[in-house]
């Protein structure tokens, strides 16, 4: 395992927090995959939040995890779950235990503000994906979240100009203290960037779409797929 387990010791916090919001994501997160069939990976699953969102579509999910202190939890989430339950294991994003081709579906929910590299992670998710198969990403709008991100109580975000900072930021004066980002810290790709890697993985973009219950989008959500086989 070469990525830092950043999450291991936040997990109950994480998965306390976090899943006020799971209904709503859950909700965007299914129009976005539609129904569907074959083997699913929920790549950086977590604690498991969104595991029977993406099964309820018809897909036999598979989950992934650097952390082992996320996937207790998920697991955990599981265990009072009739059969069949997802399948859950523990490793690196960008060097997945898979074959070519083994998945119909790839959904990466909130991870590329936390992976060490979002270009090796793609370039795997599109390896292990069949010809044909969707990925679809989902997370943070890089504009409107970051360390350049000021949150202000009427909804405004105010842009500052470390926006164009990409890379692993540890620190930044407008996160909250205790809140993921002051936890765990965040990669932050701006834009053009994230958008790139998708064009740079050789996945051809089929939506994008914001999201968030505030004016100001704080989600951004990419369905993409792997090319199909020529001819
Ligand atoms: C913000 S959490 C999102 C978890 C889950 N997808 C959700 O939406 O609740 C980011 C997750 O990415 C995982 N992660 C970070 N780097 C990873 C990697 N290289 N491979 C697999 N998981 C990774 C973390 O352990 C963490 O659980």
């Amino acid at each position: 395992m070469t990525s830092k387990p950043r999450y291991d010791g936040h997990a109950d916090w994480y998965d306390g927090f976090f899943s006020q919001f799971a209904a709503a994501n859950a909700a965007e997160l299914t129009d976005l995959l539609g129904p569907g069939s074959g083997y699913c990976l929920d790549l950086g699953c977590g604690t498991g939040l969104y595991l029977s969102a993406i099964a309820a579509t018809g897909r036999t999910v598979v989950g992934i995890d650097a952390s082992a202190d996320q996937l207790r939890v998920a697991r955990g989430r599981l265990a009072g779950q009739q059969p069949p339950r997802p399948a859950l294991l523990h490793g690196d994003g960008a060097a997945l235990p898979f074959a070519d081709g083994s998945f119909q579906t790839v959904a990466a929910i909130w991870i590329s503000t936390d992976v060490d590299d979002f270009g090796s992670v793609l370039t795997e998710a599109v390896r292990v994906l069949r010809p044909g198969g969707l990925f679809v990403c989902y997370g943070a709008h890089p504009c409107f979240n970051g360390p350049h991100a000021q949150l202000r109580d009427d909804g405004s975000v105010v842009v500052h100009p470390n926006y164009r900072v990409s890379g692993w930021h540890r620190r930044s004066p407008w996160w909250t203290v205790g809140r993921v980002r002051d936890r765990v810290g965040m990669r932050h790709h701006p834009l053009a960037e994230l958008l790139g890697a998708f064009i740079h993985g050789g996945l051809q973009i089929e939506r994008i779409a914001e999201f968030g219950s505030n004016p100001v989008p704080n989600t951004l959500a990419v369905v993409a797929r792997k090319p199909p086989p020529a001819g």
